[in-house]
């Protein structure tokens, strides 16, 4: 109980849930989740997080009318217990990487009662199914802790993405909580 949230659930009781394509008219949950989110895994300020609350939304907006972005939502019963998305983006080409697309998968998030249940993995092979059926070829993702077994579970790698902020004011501010690999590697 100390490391988990909630307790583990009894697979008896368990409702699998339907896991369904996110609409425009579910972007308030998505934004919602995604602010569950960053409130999980880093320390950031109610203020800054009003403020990406709706700039995520006017991105995640324009992004799904372009259809370079899906979001998936889980629904047990009537209720939306966990969400998670997908947004194809420009990279360089790279030897032994086909095409010039990626898909980078963003906004995990199952509400802390119904976790450990299968929903985020049933996201993550849905947004794999979304990304294939569009001839990508490659997903990449920042970890969290808490994401990191079931990534790793699903086959994801390890990778050495750096990063520099050129805004020196903000090199601190809000830092992510890394997995315990990663903090003690960059220690
Ligand atoms: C990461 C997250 C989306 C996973 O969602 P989920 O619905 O619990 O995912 P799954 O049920 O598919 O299980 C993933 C892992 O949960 C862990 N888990 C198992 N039982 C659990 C429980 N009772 N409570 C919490 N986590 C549990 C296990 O590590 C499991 O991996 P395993 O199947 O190899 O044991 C969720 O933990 C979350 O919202 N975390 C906070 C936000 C976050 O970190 N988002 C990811 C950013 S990359």
């Amino acid at each position: 109980m100390r490391k988990r949230q909630v307790p583990a659930p009894n697979p008896r009781t368990v409702v699998r849930g339907i896991v369904r394509r996110a609409t425009l008219g579910d972007l308030d949950l998505l934004v919602r989740h995604r602010r569950g989110m960053w409130k999980a895994i880093a320390k950031i300020p109610r203020a800054d997080l009003d403020v990406a609350d709706r700039t995520y939304r006017r991105w995640a907006q324009t992004q799904m009318k372009s259809n370079r972005f899906a979001g998936f939502i889980v629904d047990v019963g009537e209720e939306p217990v966990a969400s998670g998305c997908v947004w194809l983006m420009q990279v360089q080409p790279r030897p032994n990487w086909k095409g010039t697309t990626a898909a980078y998968l963003l906004s995990m998030f199952t509400e802390p009662a119904h976790r450990g249940r299968g929903h985020g993995a049933r996201i993550v092979r849905e947004a794999i199914r979304f990304a294939r059926a569009r001839g990508t070829h490659v997903m990449l993702l920042h970890a969290s802790a808490f994401g990191e077994p079931m990534y790793i579970r699903l086959g994801f790698e390890r990778t050495t993405e750096m990063r520099l902020f050129l805004d020196a004011g903000k090199r601190r501010r809000g830092r992510v909580r890394a997995s315990r690999k990663t903090a003690q590697r960059v220690r």
